[in-house]
């Protein structure tokens, strides 16, 4: 397939039906899209939210492309990171709407990652009472996931997305060239929604992802990976398979929880290392092991499951274990350790703890997605806690250094 055609996905929710964009480049045409597609009423003015790294790298094609559009204009810049998806950082936003006398016909541009995308669709969402939203993802994990599907959200006192919306966005505009400039730890957690869509979806995306990472033959695998033409056709695929997903179950109470594989464990884990030791893709990275591994004790997959995804990750140079050092390093930066080693038991104990206070788990059931094989998802509930224990063991290498 000649990706450097425009793909065009016709995404059907509930409320409203939107186009996705992807070609390389399409920043460009961005002018043309926004005009021909939105066709808008009464529509004046564009307000672009975007964070200040997005903004250092990108900021003069952000500009150049405001300045050819016949609106007036204005931008709103984070500063980068978790925390600034907040409800103070959300008022902030609203009072600068109301200074620039933003009207409900007007429109919202988000323009970045997940954060700048989950906190400007919350305020587009609710500021009054719901005002046009366009999304120009800039990272692999935006791309694929995030600006797809209508979830907007903001922390409140360090729990995430506490509070939120379900609000579609009018049009989503994907370049992936725009994933060039991003850091390895950033196309980790990317590639791990990636491998998690394979792995529940479509087994051929894990196959051409290790053709891709073969191919690689100098520099840094995931960024060759990441550059290569024939990765846009798995941005496609990944983009159809989520827009499907929220057309079956757009409100998350079916279906569309198949989307957090892996994600139980994956968020014990970041709970438990802490401290922006382990970011949230390698933590679903590891949390999908501790899936598959889960899949085989329990006997609902065959021991080869595993290698599935150990293969991909050993190609794509993404660790298979997690060290049991990164637990105590939290510990002793929190203070909490007093230099004593937590061993390999105390750590798997804590992670089912946390798992406990996930919001799949009630006092008496858990639910968890394990797979039949790759492509071959089940929900299975009550999984034994012998099972969690042994399939988060595994995955934790031992060794105190
Ligand atoms: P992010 O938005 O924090 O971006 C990661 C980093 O990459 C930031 O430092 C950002 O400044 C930088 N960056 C962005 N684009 C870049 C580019 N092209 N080149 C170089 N650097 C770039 O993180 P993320 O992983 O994109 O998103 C994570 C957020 O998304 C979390 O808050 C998570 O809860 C949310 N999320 C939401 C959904 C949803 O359905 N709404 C789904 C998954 C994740
Ligand atoms: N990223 C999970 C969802 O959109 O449901």
């Amino acid at each position: 397939m000649n990706m450097d055609k425009l793909r065009v996905i016709n995404a059907k929710t509930l409320n409203r039906d939107y186009k996705i964009f992807i070609k390389p480049g399409l920043r460009l045409e961005l002018p043309e899209i926004i005009q021909d597609t939105l066709k808008l009423k009464g529509f004046e003015k564009i307000y672009l939210v975007t964070d200040n790294t997005v903004m250092s790298i990108y900021g003069e094609t952000i500009n150049k492309f405001l300045e050819k559009m016949p609106f007036s204009y204005r931008f709103f810049a984070l500063k980068q990171g978790e925390e600034q998806k907040s409800i103070d950082n959300a008022k902030k936003i609203y009072e600068d709407m109301l200074d620039f006398n933003l009207h409900r016909n007007d429109i919202v541009i988000a323009f970045g990652g997940g954060v700048v995308g989950d906190i400007a669709g919350f305020v587009a969402s609710t500021f009054h009472r719901g005002i046009r939203l366009m999304q120009i993802p800039t990272t692999l994990v935006a791309q694929v996931d995030s600006s797809i599907g209508g979830k907007t959200a903001v922390n409140i006192n360090n729990v995430k997305n506490a509070v939120g919306t379900f609000y579609q966005p009018h049009l989503i505009v994907i370049d992936p060239l725009f994933l060039v400039t991003l850091p390895e730890s950033e196309i980790i957690n990317g590639m791990a929604e990636v491998i998690k869509y394979g792995a529940v979806f479509n087994k051929n995306i894990l196959l051409c992802i290790k053709e891709l990472a073969v191919s690689v033959k100098s520099g840094s695998v995931l960024k060759g990976v990441l550059s290569d033409t024939r990765f846009y056709e798995i941005i496609h695929k990944c983009c159809k398979l989520k827009a499907m997903v929220v057309k079956k179950d757009e409100y998350d109470t079916g279906c569309r929880n198949l989307l957090n594989f892996g994600h139980t464990f994956g968020h014990a884990l970041e709970k438990e290392t802490g401290l922006n030791l382990l970011n949230h893709g390698q933590a679903v990275a590891h949390g999908m092991l501790m899936a598959a591994d889960a899949s085989i004790i329990s006997g609902i997959a065959k021991v080869s499951l595993k290698k599935i995804f150990t293969d991909i990750y050993s190609l794509l140079n993404m660790p298979e274990k997690l060290s049991l050092n990164i637990f105590n390093q939290s510990l002793n930066k929190a203070g909490k350790g007093m230099n004593k080693d937590l061993s390999t038991e105390a750590a798997v104990k804590k992670i089912i703890q946390s798992m406990e206070f996930d919001k799949k788990f009630s006092s008496k059931s858990n639910k968890f997605i394990l797979l039949k094989e790759a492509g071959k998802p089940v929900f299975v509930y009550n999984l034994d806690k012998g099972i969690l224990y042994d399939a988060i063991k595994n995955n934790i290498s031992g060794e105190i250094k």
